[in-house]
């Protein structure tokens, strides 16, 4: 679909699909005034009836409205005119876009670009239109015998009040569309079965990926390779899998090589089975996104190579599949990491923090500035924060804050918890330098201590996504978000500046 802004009145695009906006109180939005006017009052009747209150969300389709041309009018209900929150406003695109599918639109143009959001600018507005836009047309039906029609909108034009932020609102639109092509690709993958979705088939994807973008280029380390390297720990998390593990190792270069880059590291477990700790059947469903964090690096430089952004990024990925059986690795069993540091496995179901540790330490060779791992790392983040937050742990609060504000500005929120020394602690073991798992409390505050021990020499901050890069909510209702992409693309976007 293709996706424009425009400052046409709505009395200009009357054979198109018209979206504009209601208020709880009955009031209508300026472009819904307009058409109330030229249909001598028309919208007025409908709401006197009855027909929609205005709540977020509602909405109410007319065709045909009489003798004034207009063909296709979409009311959708805004809230209360003064208070509407950045959520509330996804809902309400959300709504109109669906909305606009069943009627059959061809050509929409939406006239929500002008609601009062906190002091959202209107630039901010129009990325946000296009990225819930094509959230609300994202489906994966790859497997599915029989698919749905494809959807008839072929073009959305989002209107501008007035010319004043025309530039800025082109700039926002290309974001916006960047942003979501990148989720779309996160998406995609995190979706795929893991029959399908192998170590070996991120890696092709991320070959495809590179092959696409000149200012990008890639390197994909084999086990053999990884031995050499004395990766122990993503090796010992490998070894039960008739999987090749791999390293994939992205570089895009938008910046002079004198800057230094920031790496991302994405947790690639393509399943988790929890090896011979093995999980509860009914923890096992959604264990196909538990590569997620690895999709989000594919995704974020995606977005970042289209958008050509003027920074230097890194991404690795070590993509691995965990499994028990008998060759694989098991508790009480002591791991030398590439860093030299030994770790004693309590669960092999804390095999996330492992991999990473590896891939942590094989950054420390692009001299990186700042270091962000992305990763379902562990169920305790659900408790804590639920699947609105993303958790943020750091050794930098500079790089914290940064992440954070990234997080706000782009409707992609984290949360930060502390990474105090004295949760290291519970991560002690009698036999190596330290234990895999601390026990039950804060169990996302000690999985990121143990990961602090591999970062000690840069700036670095970690992202538990296992709240918010997937919903899992039983097994009839699942689907991978896209986040935390646009709360990355975000923060390079303000590095670039
Ligand atoms: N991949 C899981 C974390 C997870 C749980 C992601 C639920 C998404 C939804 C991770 O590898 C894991 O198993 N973590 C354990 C850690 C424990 C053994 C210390 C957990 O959270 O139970
Ligand atoms: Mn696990
Ligand atoms: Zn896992």
């Amino acid at each position: 679909m293709k996706f424009s802004i425009s400052t046409a009145p709505a009395e200009k695009n009357k054979k198109n699909c018209l979206i504009v906006g209601i208020y709880e109180d009955g009031k209508l939005t300026a472009a819904a005034r307009d058409i109330d006017k030229a249909t001598k009052g028309h919208l007025a009747k409908v709401i006197a009836k009855g027909a929609i209150q205005g709540k977020t969300g509602q909405s109410l389709a007319l065709f045909n409205l009489a003798n004034s041309g207009f063909e296709h009018v979409l009311l959708i209900g805004c809230g209360k005119s003064d208070n509407i929150t950045p959520s509330a406003y996804r809902k309400i695109i959300t709504s109109a876009v669906n909305t606009a599918l069943a009627g059959k639109a061809t050509k929409a143009v939406c006239y929500l670009a002008d609601l009062a959001i906190d002091n959202q600018s209107p630039a901010w507005k129009v990325r946000q239109i296009t990225e819930v836009a094509n959230s609300a047309l994202y489906r994966f039906d790859d497997y599915k015998t029989s698919k749905e029609p494809a959807h008839s909108l072929k073009e959305f034009t989002i209107d501008l009040p007035d010319n004043k932020q025309k530039k800025a609102c082109e700039q926002a639109l290309a974001q916006g569309m960047a942003i979501s092509h990148g989720m779309t690709l996160t998406k995609n993958l995190g979706n795929q079965p893991s029959n399908i979705c192998t170590p070996s088939y991120i890696a092709q994807k991320a070959k495809e990926l590179a092959k696409s973008y000149r200012s990008l280029s890639i390197k994909v380390l084999e086990e053999n390779d990884m031995k050499k390297l004395g990766m122990g720990a993503i090796l010992a998390v490998s070894q039960g899998s008739a999987e090749d593990a791999k390293l994939i190792c992205l570089q895009y270069k938008g910046a002079s090589s004198k800057k230094a880059p920031v790496a991302l590291v994405g947790k690639g477990i393509t399943f988790d089975t929890g090896g011979n700790s093995i999980k509860p059947a009914d923890s096992m469903v959604g264990m196909k996104y538990d590569m997620c964090g690895a999709a989000t690096v594919l995704g974020t430089l995606r977005a970042v190579a289209e958008l050509k952004l003027p920074v230097n990024v890194v991404g690795i990925i070590p993509a691995v599949e965990n499994m028990p059986g008998g060759s694989a690795y098991k508790p009480e069993d002591i791991l030398k990491s590439m860093s030299g540091q030994t770790i004693e496995v309590i669960s092999t179901d804390a095999e996330g923090r492992l991999i990473l540790a590896d891939a942590l330490t094989y950054a420390e060779r692009f001299k990186p500035d700042a270091v962000i791992d992305i990763a379902t790392l562990t169920g305790a983040v659900v408790i804590a924060l639920g699947f609105h937050a993303t958790g943020l742990l750091s050794n930098n609060e500079k790089l914290a804050d940064d992440l954070l504000r990234a997080g706000k500005e782009s409707n992609d929120r984290a949360w930060q918890l502390p990474l105090w020394e004295e949760y290291q602690e519970q991560i002690k073991s009698p036999f190596a330098d330290m234990a895999n798992t601390g026990g039950r409390a804060a169990g996302t505050i000690t999985a990121a201590c143990f990961l602090s021990r591999f970062a000690k020499k840069f700036n670095w901050a970690h992202l538990d996504v296992a709240g918010t890069a997937a919903m899992m909510m039983g097994t009839s209702e699942r689907m991978a978000t896209g986040r935390p992409v646009p709360m990355l693309v975000q923060y390079l976007i303000d590095r670039a500046k």
